[in-house]
């Protein structure tokens, strides 16, 4: 989702210290100085800050980079193509209940729940048989409702709010490789949507907790669906995972939110409006209801009968994703983040062993209660380089009930406020993180903060380090010794932005070519990072954005910094949810939102204004899809 700097979450007014209050004052000296050089030498500085290890192996990039683009269409380099695929609107393949895209957007609530969400997001390649079948599960994170309904909110009603729901969540596609391009198989055993709707199971700590409680479900353990899902991941023993991000944008307060709902930005106003026909989005009706989002969700997509589980253990947050490492004794390693202002990084290290199948259960059954065990912590970034995982544990520290905190269930729920008082460290919003686990280091992409050292919001540390932080950067980490281990050492991948604005902040350090707003992260087989960027659609193009042409996608050497853009995307949209089949031959890659109106919301009346990508239907609209990325002959992408 592309948040615009005017009109997105910043919840964060806790007081635990910056960075240079619990570092080293003889670095704080180094950084302030810093602050007053050249980009190029200030950043160099903070680049050189890590212990001087070596990082991810250099790997070759063997394309042509392409220019920035306006054209409302997806640019690849020579001899690649980018066919769409599984657009918004088309059914996912149940047997039986199939429906037609209607180009008015006039499909019905109910057919909505059979086909492709709107707003492609995360997105993974599951092998049925290798690379020439497989299973496409994505997230539809949100809607755009001047597009999704004929007549947009005009005449909101139960059943506009019904389509609405039926468009968010997640979807299972069945695809094949045949006659040179990739198609739908169609009906096929495995199709799914799992929506705002779809039954869920609660697992973890917070499972049954009062906090957890609603008239609807007095057990606080099956909560109906879930939604704002962006990023996502696959687990070593098969599952999905899907972050819940902002959950917040749909419910409605009372006229005075709560702390607890303040601190997780919620508002009196909700931006989806489903309250208006859904009580369980009404907190004054059902308090406990938003407790039941901003979790990390786990799927598995073989087994379309399976229930989606909410990991409690994992905490609440506005989580971008989740993403698995292993640890050398065989335990998941999960690490996360919250893309919202000034929020927080966090690691799950799981209790027991991933187990392997076996005695009738598949990986995925046999790890069905993997993550609902271990210890969460969170991130604080020192100065001088290294950084400590915090526990955030009921009894630790702060975290007891003289401060709010009755048992590990609350502090789960109310994952926000136990960090806060734990000093992590306020980042400028992580998206997505790729672990190149060879190497041991994990990145993250910290999009953007134009609030950073902005009027009374946190100054700049060493880890975020530029006042209105339009552009973005790239940071990465080694736990030391094992993923699994209670410290570490940092560094910056790169600084964004475009070397030919005038401001010192916005130059960047990028070594090749100019983006903002990095967003996705992967690692392909081959030890290539892909960047995905998100610049929103009232920036794009303009001012300090002026020369870096639509979202794009970039290739990055991480052992040495160098960047190449792969593709550029239709007007508007994001690029996300890159992944691969086995053979490195298709890449998959979402574009989601294109011809989103600055507005976030589009002009039913124009639904073809800013794009008319992937149809040019004369009586469409802009829609989400997934574009498969092949070589004209036959070769690994990027090679
Ligand atoms: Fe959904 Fe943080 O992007
Ligand atoms: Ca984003
Ligand atoms: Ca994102």
């Amino acid at each position: 989702m592309a948040k615009d700097f005017e009109t997105m979450e910043d919840s964060n007014r806790s007081s635990n210290p910056s960075i240079h209050d619990v570092s080293d004052p003889a670095r704080r000296l180094v950084l302030r100085a810093g602050a007053g050089l050249a980009a190029g030498s200030f950043f160099g500085t903070l680049s050189g800050c890590a212990s001087g290890q070596p990082a991810t192996a250099s790997v070759a990039l063997g394309f042509t980079s392409v220019p920035p683009s306006t054209a409302d269409k997806v640019i690849v380099p020579g001899g690649y193509t980018a066919t769409p695929l599984v657009p918004w609107g088309e059914a996912v393949g149940i047997a039986g209940n199939m429906p037609a895209w209607k180009a008015d957007a006039s499909n019905s609530a109910a057919e909505q729940a059979v086909q492709m969400g709107q707003h492609h997001d995360g997105l993974h390649y599951y092998a049925l048989d290798g690379s020439s079948r497989g299973l496409l599960v994505m997230n539809h994170e949100y809607v755009d409702d001047g597009l999704l309904h004929p007549g947009g909110l005009a005449d909101w009603s139960a059943e506009k709010v019904a389509k609405s729901q039926a468009s968010h969540g997640i979807s299972v596609t069945e695809i094949g490789f045949k006659d040179r391009a990739w198609q739908m198989v169609r009906p096929s055993r495995y199709a799914r949507r799992i929506t705002a709707q779809t039954p869920c199971s609660v697992g973890g700590p917070a499972a049954g907790h009062a906090l957890m409680k609603t008239s609807a479900d007095p057990g606080g353990r099956r909560v109906l669906g879930t939604f704002a899902n962006c990023a996502s991941s696959k687990t070593p023993w098969g599952t999905y995972l899907a972050g819940e991000e902002n959950f917040q944008d749909y419910f409605a307060t009372a006229d005075t939110p709560t702390a607890h709902e303040r601190r997780f930005g919620l508002k009196k106003t909700s931006w989806y409006r489903w309250n208006e026909f859904d009580s369980r989005f009404d907190t004054v009706r059902n308090p406990n209801e938003p407790n039941r989002f901003g979790w990390i969700v786990e799927v598995d997509p073989m087994d379309p009968t399976s229930t989606p589980v909410k990991r409690t253990a994992l905490g609440r947050a506005a989580h971008e994703g989740a993403w698995v490492a292993v640890s050398k004794d065989g335990r998941a390693v999960v690490y996360s983040g919250e893309d919202s202002r000034f929020e927080y990084l966090y690691k799950f290290v799981s209790r027991d062993r991933i187990a392997p199948a076996g005695n009738g259960k598949t990986a995925a059954q046999a790890n069905a209660e993997l993550l609902d065990h271990g210890t969460l912590y969170v991130a604080r970034f020192d100065a001088d380089g290294t950084g400590r995982w915090l526990p955030v544990g009921h009894g630790q520290g702060p975290l007891t009930p003289a401060n709010g905190f009755a048992d590990q269930g609350e502090v789960l729920i109310k994952t926000r406020q136990a960090s806060d008082l734990l000093g992590a460290t306020k980042m400028d919003r992580p998206e997505w993180l790729a672990i190149d686990a060879r190497a041991g280091w994990v990145y993250t992409s910290l999009t953007n903060n134009s609030n950073r050292g902005v009027g009374g919001n946190p100054g700049v540390d060493a880890a975020n380090p530029r006042a209105n932080n339009v552009m973005g950067q790239i940071i990465r980490w080694r736990d030391r010794g094992d993923f699994s281990a209670d410290t570490f050492e940092w560094n910056h991948l790169l600084l964004a932005g475009d070397p030919a604005n005038e401001r010192a902040e916005a130059k960047g350090n990028i070594k090749g070519d100019a983006f903002a707003c990095p967003d996705t992260l992967a690692f392909d087989a081959r030890g290539v990072l892909w960047i995905g960027c998100d610049i929103g659609p009232t920036s794009l193009n303009k001012g300090e954005m002026a020369r870096l042409g639509n979202n794009q996608l970039m290739a990055c050497n991480p052992a040495t910094g160098e960047v190449r853009r792969f593709l550029t995307g239709p007007v508007n949209c994001e690029l996300t949810g890159a992944t691969w089949a086995p053979d490195g031959c298709t890449m998959f890659v979402n574009i989601q939102h294109p011809g989103e109106a600055p507005s976030e919301r589009s002009n039913p009346e124009e639904p073809r204004r800013f794009s008319n990508w992937p149809d040019f239907s004369p009586v469409g609209r802009p829609r989400s899809a997934t574009v498969a990325i092949r070589r004209l002959d036959g070769g690994v992408i990027g090679a």
